[in-house]
């Protein structure tokens, strides 16, 4: 091989992945406009995916990597497979699961920071992010009522804060937790959280070491909260039988329905049997910016450590949680590790020693600047907007002959159709086969229902009428 052909040879490659500053504008200024008539083609599309899958199959297939694309072909390809392929949380008719249409300033911080792609592992390295993003998680934790001396850190999500929590409570629990693991307790460990809380906590237990089965799914009172006296037995039995209770996880806004355990009283309880209390409210704690609503989280401040998802109702980007901590020096206890080649050793500082995660990407920037620019005030219009959209469908849907199965202070409703109109589960798929709306089929309290949520900013009062006319149309159109 020639020289000059060993240097197109190691050119060409690097310049598909590193191509000139010209060429990047013109792509990012044409991938602008081309997602703005995508976004505007998704608003008034099918909710639902209207893609051919068999074809796609095959399209992929043909994807062997071995002979270059060109990127703008790519890129026009990238936007029709997600315009066409996945359930559109950004369509204002999608009333789903507490999947936001992302706010556009965690939007614009997604891609300050794919420009800059810091490494949030080291304070060393990115002292600036890691600052900024310890000010926001103190922020969000004063504002839920924890003391100043509060911390915590941003998560992938809600599991892996709960995560967290339980870890947490483990430590805590047993000075030995953290060399021997299980083995430590005397008896097998247990956490207790109601029937109707998110099942991560399934998941969480048997990435701990403890088991599924450590895992007490505790009665509710028929409303879907936790029942405090269940609660209170259910220690009761495990301790007389040998178990270690180790933690209490009380739901502020519980997936299925939005329903709120009795804070106080779960409190009142772990304190009583000296337990960890964490509180998950991943998507329900974003109620804390609203003067008008934040009441109705009252307790949140008794908690050890609390779940707050920023995509969820503070309408971040995918990715964005937060494990919020009354004693800021409880991660590390779980967290911290020793590694020679780490730029920076701060216990109390460096996220890789208080946290799950090592590499990481700087998500704190997209609920910095969302805060900062619309203020709690922007975060607490935007629910209480949704708070008033969700009555205004109770009451359509109650002049039609419907039920509301739960009493939800928060935005999603537990629908029950007349039977006239069909199973919940017919109902939904009809629905989802229109392409008009988005809902889903989940159990309350048992029952067969229709979760409606509304999770979009900029819903209209058109869209919520076709919601009311998709549910209750017999037809597919
Ligand atoms: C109450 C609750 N906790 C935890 C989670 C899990 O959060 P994530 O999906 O961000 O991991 C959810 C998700 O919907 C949830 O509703």
């Amino acid at each position: 091989m020639s020289r000059s052909e060993i240097s197109s040879a190691i050119a060409s490659p690097g310049a598909a992945l590193f191509p000139s500053q010209e060429f990047r504008r013109q792509i990012d200024d044409r991938l602008t406009l081309e997602l703005e008539r995508a976004q505007e083609r998704v608003a008034r599309g099918s909710v639902t995916p209207t893609i051919d899958m068999e074809a796609f199959r095959r399209e992929l297939a043909a994807f062997d990597f071995l002979v270059p694309r060109p990127l703008t072909e790519l890129l026009d390809w990238s936007v029709e497979m997600l315009e066409h392929g996945v359930t559109h949380l950004t369509s204002p008719r999608y009333f789903g699961l507490f999947n936001p249409s992302p706010c556009f300033p965690a939007q614009c911080a997604d891609r300050i920071v794919g420009s800059f792609n810091p490494q949030v592992a080291s304070s060393a390295t990115s002292p600036a992010a890691v600052a900024l993003e310890a000010h926001v998680i103190r922020s969000v934790a004063q504002r839920a009522g924890l003391p100043a001396q509060a911390g915590g850190h941003f998560t992938s999500g809600g599991s892996e804060a709960n995560c967290a929590a339980l870890l947490c409570a483990l430590t805590s629990a047993h000075p030995q937790f953290a060399t021997e693991g299980a083995r430590a307790f005397s008896g097998a460990p247990v956490l207790y959280t109601s029937k109707e809380s998110h099942r991560s906590w399934v998941k969480i237990a048997h990435q701990a070491g403890i088991g599924r089965s450590a895992t007490r799914l505790v009665a509710t009172d028929g409303r879907g909260r936790m029942a405090s006296r269940a609660l209170a037995e259910a220690i009761e039995t495990d301790r007389a039988n040998g178990c270690v209770p180790v933690l209490i996880v009380a739901s502020a806004g519980s997936t299925n329905a939005g329903m709120i355990d009795p804070l106080e009283e779960c409190a009142d309880i772990a304190k009583r049997y000296g337990l960890w209390y964490h509180i998950d409210a991943a998507w329900g704690g974003a109620a804390i910016a609203s003067e008008r609503l934040r009441g109705v989280l009252r307790g949140l401040e008794r908690a050890d450590s609390v779940t707050v998802d920023a995509h969820k109702w503070f309408a971040a980007t995918m990715g964005c949680g937060m494990f919020l901590v009354r004693d800021a020096t409880a991660p590390s206890a779980v967290f911290h590790v020793a590694a020679s080649y780490m730029p920076s050793h701060e216990l109390s500082v460096d996220p890789y020693m208080n946290s799950a995660q090592w590499s990481r990407r700087f998500l704190g920037l997209r609920l910095f600047l969302s805060l900062a620019c619309a203020g709690w005030a922007g975060h607490a219009a935007h629910i209480e907007r949704a708070v008033e959209q969700t009555a205004w469908i109770r009451r359509s849907l109650e002049e039609r002959g419907w039920q509301i199965a739960n009493d939800s202070p928060l935005a999603v409703l537990s629908a029950v159709p007349p039977p006239a109109l069909g199973e919940p589960r017919t109902i939904v798929a009809r629905v989802l086969a229109s392409g008009r709306a988005w809902v889903s089929l989940a159990k309350f309290e048992e029952r067969d229902v229709i979760r409606i949520c509304v999770t979009h900013g900029e819903t209209s009062a058109e869209d919520l009428a076709t919601l009311i006319e998709a549910l209750n149309s017999q037809s597919l159109s």
